[in-house]
Protein backbone atom coordinates (compact mmCIF):
# COMPACT_ATOMS: atom_id res chain seq x y z
CA UNK A 1 0.00 0.00 0.00
CA UNK A 2 1.23 3.39 -1.12
CA UNK A 3 0.01 6.22 1.15
CA UNK A 4 0.97 9.97 0.55
CA UNK A 5 1.56 12.41 3.53
CA UNK A 6 1.80 16.06 3.63
CA UNK A 7 3.72 16.95 6.37
CA UNK A 8 2.72 20.26 8.05
CA UNK A 9 4.68 20.73 10.62
CA UNK A 10 4.57 24.07 11.46
CA UNK A 11 5.52 26.45 14.43
CA UNK A 12 7.16 25.79 17.99
CA UNK A 13 7.58 22.79 18.93
CA UNK A 14 5.62 21.13 15.78
CA UNK A 15 8.59 20.29 13.92
CA UNK A 16 10.48 18.15 16.56
CA UNK A 17 7.66 16.22 17.75
CA UNK A 18 6.37 15.57 13.86
CA UNK A 19 9.84 14.28 13.19
CA UNK A 20 9.20 11.44 15.92
CA UNK A 21 5.88 10.68 14.38
CA UNK A 22 7.62 10.45 11.13
CA UNK A 23 10.12 7.88 12.28
CA UNK A 24 7.79 6.06 13.90
CA UNK A 25 5.54 5.88 10.52
CA UNK A 26 8.49 5.22 8.89
CA UNK A 27 9.53 2.00 11.07
CA UNK A 28 6.28 0.25 10.53
CA UNK A 29 6.08 1.03 6.80
CA UNK A 30 9.44 -0.83 6.56
CA UNK A 31 8.40 -3.46 8.51
CA UNK A 32 5.08 -4.51 6.95
CA UNK A 33 5.90 -3.12 3.29
CA UNK A 34 3.49 0.02 3.28
CA UNK A 35 5.31 2.88 1.78
CA UNK A 36 4.56 6.14 2.98
CA UNK A 37 5.60 9.61 0.78
CA UNK A 38 6.43 12.50 2.72
CA UNK A 39 5.82 15.52 1.45
CA UNK A 40 6.97 18.43 3.73
CA UNK A 41 5.26 21.69 3.23
CA UNK A 42 4.91 25.36 5.47
CA UNK A 43 1.83 26.16 7.77
CA UNK A 44 0.98 28.96 10.22
CA UNK A 45 3.92 31.22 11.54
CA UNK A 46 6.70 29.55 9.21
CA UNK A 47 4.66 30.18 6.51
CA UNK A 48 3.56 33.59 7.21
CA UNK A 49 7.71 34.11 7.80
CA UNK A 50 8.50 32.46 4.39
CA UNK A 51 5.03 33.50 1.83
CA UNK A 52 3.54 35.89 3.80
CA UNK A 53 0.16 34.07 4.15
CA UNK A 54 -0.29 30.77 7.01
CA UNK A 55 -1.50 28.57 4.16
CA UNK A 56 0.37 29.07 1.21
CA UNK A 57 -1.54 27.76 -2.68
CA UNK A 58 1.31 25.33 -2.91
CA UNK A 59 0.42 24.16 0.85
CA UNK A 60 -3.18 23.61 0.44
CA UNK A 61 -3.02 21.91 -3.38
CA UNK A 62 0.00 19.41 -1.47
CA UNK A 63 -2.61 18.58 1.20
CA UNK A 64 -5.95 18.34 -0.87
CA UNK A 65 -3.77 15.87 -3.29
CA UNK A 66 -2.90 13.45 -0.26
CA UNK A 67 -4.40 10.63 1.31
CA UNK A 68 -3.62 12.25 5.00
CA UNK A 69 -2.21 15.32 6.44
CA UNK A 70 -0.26 15.05 9.41
CA UNK A 71 -0.38 19.24 11.32
CA UNK A 72 2.37 19.78 14.10
CA UNK A 73 1.03 22.79 15.72
CA UNK A 74 0.74 26.06 14.78
CA UNK A 75 0.80 29.89 16.76
CA UNK A 76 3.58 31.76 18.50
CA UNK A 77 4.53 35.06 20.31
CA UNK A 78 5.08 37.50 17.44
CA UNK A 79 1.88 37.12 15.90
CA UNK A 80 -0.38 37.34 19.16
CA UNK A 81 -1.46 41.01 18.52
CA UNK A 82 -2.50 40.02 14.95
CA UNK A 83 -5.93 39.88 14.26
CA UNK A 84 -7.26 36.70 13.64
CA UNK A 85 -7.66 36.31 10.08
CA UNK A 86 -3.58 37.47 9.96
CA UNK A 87 -2.56 34.87 12.85
CA UNK A 88 -0.89 31.40 12.54
CA UNK A 89 -3.85 29.76 13.60
CA UNK A 90 -5.78 31.00 10.39
CA UNK A 91 -3.64 28.80 8.03
CA UNK A 92 -4.71 25.84 10.17
CA UNK A 93 -8.49 26.83 10.06
CA UNK A 94 -8.61 27.29 6.74
CA UNK A 95 -6.44 24.20 6.17
CA UNK A 96 -9.40 22.26 8.05
CA UNK A 97 -12.50 24.17 6.11
CA UNK A 98 -10.43 23.11 3.00
CA UNK A 99 -9.95 18.98 3.90
CA UNK A 100 -13.74 19.11 4.73
CA UNK A 101 -13.05 17.02 7.80
CA UNK A 102 -16.01 17.66 10.48
CA UNK A 103 -15.17 15.11 13.20
CA UNK A 104 -12.60 15.65 15.03
CA UNK A 105 -11.47 12.50 17.31
CA UNK A 106 -9.90 13.36 20.48
CA UNK A 107 -9.36 10.21 22.85
CA UNK A 108 -8.52 11.10 26.65
CA UNK A 109 -7.16 7.84 28.14
CA UNK A 110 -6.14 7.74 31.85
CA UNK A 111 -2.83 5.30 31.28
CA UNK A 112 -1.98 3.51 34.72
CA UNK A 113 1.63 4.28 34.47
CA UNK A 114 0.69 8.00 34.47
CA UNK A 115 -1.78 7.72 37.26
CA UNK A 116 0.43 9.78 39.67
CA UNK A 117 0.53 12.41 36.52
CA UNK A 118 -2.89 13.80 37.35
CA UNK A 119 -4.13 16.00 40.10
CA UNK A 120 -6.99 13.52 39.99
CA UNK A 121 -6.68 10.69 42.45
CA UNK A 122 -6.04 7.33 40.69
CA UNK A 123 -9.08 5.84 41.86
CA UNK A 124 -11.28 8.89 40.32
CA UNK A 125 -9.43 8.29 36.78
CA UNK A 126 -8.66 4.74 36.51
CA UNK A 127 -9.93 2.96 33.59
CA UNK A 128 -11.08 5.91 31.93
CA UNK A 129 -11.52 6.14 28.56
CA UNK A 130 -13.14 8.71 27.07
CA UNK A 131 -13.49 9.55 23.09
CA UNK A 132 -14.56 13.55 21.94
CA UNK A 133 -16.17 13.91 18.80
CA UNK A 134 -15.85 17.52 18.37
CA UNK A 135 -18.08 19.34 15.76
CA UNK A 136 -14.74 21.19 13.74
CA UNK A 137 -16.23 22.90 10.60
CA UNK A 138 -19.32 25.09 12.52
CA UNK A 139 -20.04 26.86 15.36
CA UNK A 140 -18.58 30.01 16.49
CA UNK A 141 -14.71 29.64 14.85
CA UNK A 142 -16.17 29.74 11.03
CA UNK A 143 -20.03 31.64 11.70
CA UNK A 144 -20.61 34.86 9.78
CA UNK A 145 -20.95 38.01 10.47
CA UNK A 146 -17.70 38.00 12.72
CA UNK A 147 -16.17 41.37 13.04
CA UNK A 148 -14.39 44.11 15.66
CA UNK A 149 -15.26 47.60 14.78
CA UNK A 150 -12.89 49.81 17.20
CA UNK A 151 -15.13 53.26 16.63
CA UNK A 152 -17.96 51.69 18.31
CA UNK A 153 -16.36 49.06 21.00
CA UNK A 154 -18.67 46.32 19.53
CA UNK A 155 -17.38 42.92 18.37
CA UNK A 156 -19.22 40.22 17.01
CA UNK A 157 -18.69 36.19 16.69
CA UNK A 158 -22.14 34.29 15.34
CA UNK A 159 -22.58 30.58 17.11
CA UNK A 160 -24.55 28.53 13.61
CA UNK A 161 -25.20 25.33 13.06
CA UNK A 162 -27.39 23.77 10.48
CA UNK A 163 -29.63 20.48 11.12
CA UNK A 164 -27.27 18.42 8.07
CA UNK A 165 -24.28 19.58 10.16
CA UNK A 166 -25.37 18.23 13.68
CA UNK A 167 -26.90 14.92 11.68
CA UNK A 168 -23.32 13.69 9.96
CA UNK A 169 -21.07 14.42 13.38
CA UNK A 170 -23.43 12.95 15.40
CA UNK A 171 -23.79 9.59 12.79
CA UNK A 172 -19.62 9.80 13.33
CA UNK A 173 -20.09 9.59 17.12
CA UNK A 174 -23.02 6.80 17.10
CA UNK A 175 -21.01 4.84 14.87
CA UNK A 176 -17.88 5.23 17.10
CA UNK A 177 -19.91 4.68 20.41
CA UNK A 178 -20.93 1.33 18.50
CA UNK A 179 -17.35 0.07 18.55
CA UNK A 180 -17.02 0.75 22.20
CA UNK A 181 -19.02 0.96 25.65
CA UNK A 182 -22.15 2.38 23.58
CA UNK A 183 -22.90 5.17 25.22
CA UNK A 184 -22.84 8.86 23.84
CA UNK A 185 -23.09 12.31 26.32
CA UNK A 186 -24.07 15.03 24.12
CA UNK A 187 -23.03 18.15 25.18
CA UNK A 188 -24.90 21.63 24.95
CA UNK A 189 -26.07 24.74 26.41
CA UNK A 190 -29.75 24.25 25.37
CA UNK A 191 -31.00 25.96 28.74
CA UNK A 192 -29.50 29.21 26.95
CA UNK A 193 -29.07 29.06 23.16
CA UNK A 194 -30.93 27.98 20.69
CA UNK A 195 -28.21 26.61 18.72
CA UNK A 196 -28.03 24.15 21.20
CA UNK A 197 -31.60 23.41 21.05
CA UNK A 198 -31.21 22.21 17.22
CA UNK A 199 -28.24 20.00 17.89
CA UNK A 200 -30.11 18.59 21.11
CA UNK A 201 -33.26 17.61 19.43
CA UNK A 202 -31.13 16.81 15.98
CA UNK A 203 -29.50 14.37 18.46
CA UNK A 204 -32.42 12.66 19.54
CA UNK A 205 -33.54 11.85 15.91
CA UNK A 206 -30.31 10.70 14.88
CA UNK A 207 -30.28 8.56 18.10
CA UNK A 208 -33.70 6.66 16.83
CA UNK A 209 -31.30 4.97 14.40
CA UNK A 210 -28.88 3.75 16.97
CA UNK A 211 -31.33 1.95 19.17
CA UNK A 212 -28.00 0.11 20.75
CA UNK A 213 -26.63 3.09 22.04
CA UNK A 214 -27.81 4.51 25.44
CA UNK A 215 -27.80 8.88 25.17
CA UNK A 216 -27.73 11.18 27.62
CA UNK A 217 -27.02 15.02 27.45
CA UNK A 218 -25.35 17.53 29.65
CA UNK A 219 -25.03 20.83 29.70
CA UNK A 220 -21.86 22.37 28.70
CA UNK A 221 -21.16 23.74 32.08
CA UNK A 222 -22.24 20.16 34.13
CA UNK A 223 -20.28 18.45 32.11
CA UNK A 224 -17.09 19.93 32.53
CA UNK A 225 -17.19 19.01 36.27
CA UNK A 226 -18.50 15.74 36.04
CA UNK A 227 -15.08 14.91 34.22
CA UNK A 228 -13.46 15.53 36.45
CA UNK A 229 -15.65 14.09 39.35
CA UNK A 230 -16.87 10.63 37.62
CA UNK A 231 -14.37 10.28 34.00
CA UNK A 232 -15.25 6.82 33.97
CA UNK A 233 -19.13 7.75 33.31
CA UNK A 234 -18.08 8.89 29.46
CA UNK A 235 -17.67 6.94 26.52
CA UNK A 236 -18.14 9.05 23.38
CA UNK A 237 -18.79 12.71 24.52
CA UNK A 238 -20.20 14.50 21.27
CA UNK A 239 -19.74 18.05 21.52
CA UNK A 240 -19.53 21.48 19.03
CA UNK A 241 -16.47 22.76 17.79
CA UNK A 242 -15.78 25.71 21.10
CA UNK A 243 -17.37 23.29 23.74
CA UNK A 244 -15.36 20.23 22.40
CA UNK A 245 -12.06 22.64 22.10
CA UNK A 246 -12.38 23.49 25.82
CA UNK A 247 -13.68 20.42 27.05
CA UNK A 248 -10.85 18.82 24.99
CA UNK A 249 -8.03 20.50 26.90
CA UNK A 250 -9.56 19.74 30.52
CA UNK A 251 -9.82 16.16 29.47
CA UNK A 252 -5.92 16.51 29.48
CA UNK A 253 -5.98 16.52 33.48
CA UNK A 254 -7.23 12.75 33.54
CA UNK A 255 -4.81 11.40 31.44
CA UNK A 256 -2.11 13.69 33.07
CA UNK A 257 -0.61 15.99 30.38
CA UNK A 258 -1.24 17.69 26.96
CA UNK A 259 1.20 16.57 25.45
CA UNK A 260 0.18 12.86 25.08
CA UNK A 261 -3.38 13.57 23.61
CA UNK A 262 -4.07 12.96 19.48
CA UNK A 263 -6.24 13.55 17.41
CA UNK A 264 -7.93 12.94 13.93
CA UNK A 265 -10.20 14.68 11.97
CA UNK A 266 -12.98 12.74 9.95
CA UNK A 267 -15.66 12.77 7.18
CA UNK A 268 -14.12 15.07 4.70
CA UNK A 269 -12.13 14.52 1.60
CA UNK A 270 -8.62 14.24 3.29
CA UNK A 271 -8.54 13.35 6.68
CA UNK A 272 -6.32 15.55 9.19
CA UNK A 273 -4.00 14.43 12.17
CA UNK A 274 -2.79 16.52 14.76
CA UNK A 275 -2.01 16.71 18.46
CA UNK A 276 -4.24 18.21 20.69
CA UNK A 277 -1.49 20.17 21.99
CA UNK A 278 0.24 23.97 20.72
CA UNK A 279 3.27 25.10 19.55
CA UNK A 280 5.08 25.65 23.22
CA UNK A 281 7.28 28.17 21.83
CA UNK A 282 9.02 28.34 25.29
CA UNK A 283 10.30 24.84 25.19
CA UNK A 284 10.89 24.86 21.34
CA UNK A 285 13.88 23.06 20.36
CA UNK A 286 15.02 22.37 24.27
CA UNK A 287 14.48 18.54 23.99
CA UNK A 288 11.54 19.18 26.46
CA UNK A 289 8.70 18.13 24.26
CA UNK A 290 6.72 15.40 24.89
CA UNK A 291 6.40 13.82 21.08
CA UNK A 292 3.55 11.04 22.41
CA UNK A 293 0.91 12.90 21.54
CA UNK A 294 2.19 13.14 17.62
CA UNK A 295 3.50 9.51 17.89
CA UNK A 296 -0.45 8.48 18.97
CA UNK A 297 -1.51 11.16 16.40
CA UNK A 298 0.02 8.68 13.51
CA UNK A 299 -1.06 5.68 15.55
CA UNK A 300 -4.55 7.36 14.78
CA UNK A 301 -3.42 7.95 10.78
CA UNK A 302 -2.72 4.34 10.47
CA UNK A 303 -6.45 3.44 12.40
CA UNK A 304 -8.40 6.18 10.29
CA UNK A 305 -6.92 6.50 6.88
CA UNK A 306 -4.48 3.08 5.64
CA UNK A 307 -7.21 0.60 7.63
CA UNK A 308 -3.70 -0.88 9.60
CA UNK A 309 -5.73 -1.25 12.61
CA UNK A 310 -2.95 -3.85 14.13
CA UNK A 311 -0.14 -1.42 13.42
CA UNK A 312 -1.89 1.40 15.04
CA UNK A 313 -2.42 -0.91 18.54
CA UNK A 314 0.96 -2.03 17.85
CA UNK A 315 1.96 1.98 18.79
CA UNK A 316 -0.25 2.67 21.25
CA UNK A 317 0.93 -0.44 23.24
CA UNK A 318 4.80 0.88 23.05
CA UNK A 319 4.00 3.88 24.36
CA UNK A 320 2.29 2.09 27.09
CA UNK A 321 5.12 0.10 27.55
CA UNK A 322 7.70 3.12 27.51
CA UNK A 323 5.96 4.89 29.73
CA UNK A 324 5.45 1.93 32.42
CA UNK A 325 9.44 1.37 32.10
CA UNK A 326 9.74 4.76 33.61
CA UNK A 327 10.59 6.78 30.76
CA UNK A 328 9.07 10.27 31.36
CA UNK A 329 9.62 13.72 29.07
CA UNK A 330 9.79 16.80 31.31
CA UNK A 331 6.07 17.64 31.17
CA UNK A 332 5.39 14.14 32.39
CA UNK A 333 8.42 14.42 35.13
CA UNK A 334 7.22 14.62 39.45
CA UNK A 335 9.52 14.95 42.10
CA UNK A 336 9.55 12.30 44.62
CA UNK A 337 9.84 9.74 41.40
CA UNK A 338 13.01 7.36 41.64
CA UNK A 339 12.11 5.14 39.40
CA UNK A 340 11.60 7.97 36.46
CA UNK A 341 13.70 8.56 33.92
CA UNK A 342 13.55 11.78 32.58
CA UNK A 343 14.72 11.26 28.51
CA UNK A 344 14.68 14.12 25.36
CA UNK A 345 12.42 14.23 22.85
CA UNK A 346 14.44 12.59 20.26
CA UNK A 347 14.87 9.76 23.01
CA UNK A 348 11.30 9.18 23.70
CA UNK A 349 10.71 8.87 20.51
CA UNK A 350 13.38 6.36 19.90
CA UNK A 351 12.58 4.22 22.87
CA UNK A 352 9.07 3.97 21.13
CA UNK A 353 10.92 3.09 18.01
CA UNK A 354 12.75 0.46 19.33
CA UNK A 355 9.42 -0.77 21.51
CA UNK A 356 7.28 -0.79 18.51
CA UNK A 357 10.03 -3.46 16.58
CA UNK A 358 10.11 -5.88 19.28
CA UNK A 359 6.45 -5.46 19.32
CA UNK A 360 5.97 -5.89 15.57
CA UNK A 361 9.29 -8.52 15.22
CA UNK A 362 6.95 -10.80 17.65
CA UNK A 363 4.20 -10.65 15.76
CA UNK A 364 5.59 -11.49 12.82
CA UNK A 365 7.59 -14.14 14.74
CA UNK A 366 4.14 -16.08 15.42
CA UNK A 367 2.47 -15.66 11.97
CA UNK A 368 5.26 -17.08 10.67
CA UNK A 369 4.84 -20.55 13.01
C1 LIG B 1 -6.97 22.99 18.92
C2 LIG B 1 -6.39 24.37 18.90
C3 LIG B 1 -6.94 25.14 17.72
C4 LIG B 1 -8.43 25.25 17.89
C5 LIG B 1 -6.31 26.51 17.46
C6 LIG B 1 -4.82 26.42 17.34
C7 LIG B 1 -6.90 27.18 16.26
O1 LIG B 1 -6.62 25.01 20.11
O2 LIG B 1 -6.79 22.26 17.93
O3 LIG B 1 -7.60 22.61 19.91
O4 LIG B 1 -8.90 26.15 18.61
O5 LIG B 1 -9.16 24.43 17.31
MN1 LIG C 1 -7.58 23.75 21.61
Amino acid sequence: MRIKVTIVAGDGIGPEVTQEAVHILESVAQLNGHKFQFIEMPIGGVAIRQHGSPLPAATLDAALDSDAVLLGAVGGNEFNSLPPDKRPEAGLLQLRQALGGFANLRPSIAYSALSDNSPLRPEVTAGADILFVRELLGGLYFGEPRSWDRKTGVALNTMRYTRDEVVRVARVAFELAQKRRKKVTSVDKANVLEVSQLWRATVVEVAAQYPDITLEHQYVDACAMHLMNTPRNFDVVLTENLFGDILSDEAAVITGSLGMLPSATIGGKVNLYEPVHGSAPDIAGTGKANPLGAILTAAMMLRHTAELEQDAQAIESAVQRVLSRGYRTADLARTNQPNQQIVTTREMGRLVFEVLNEIIDRRQAMHAV
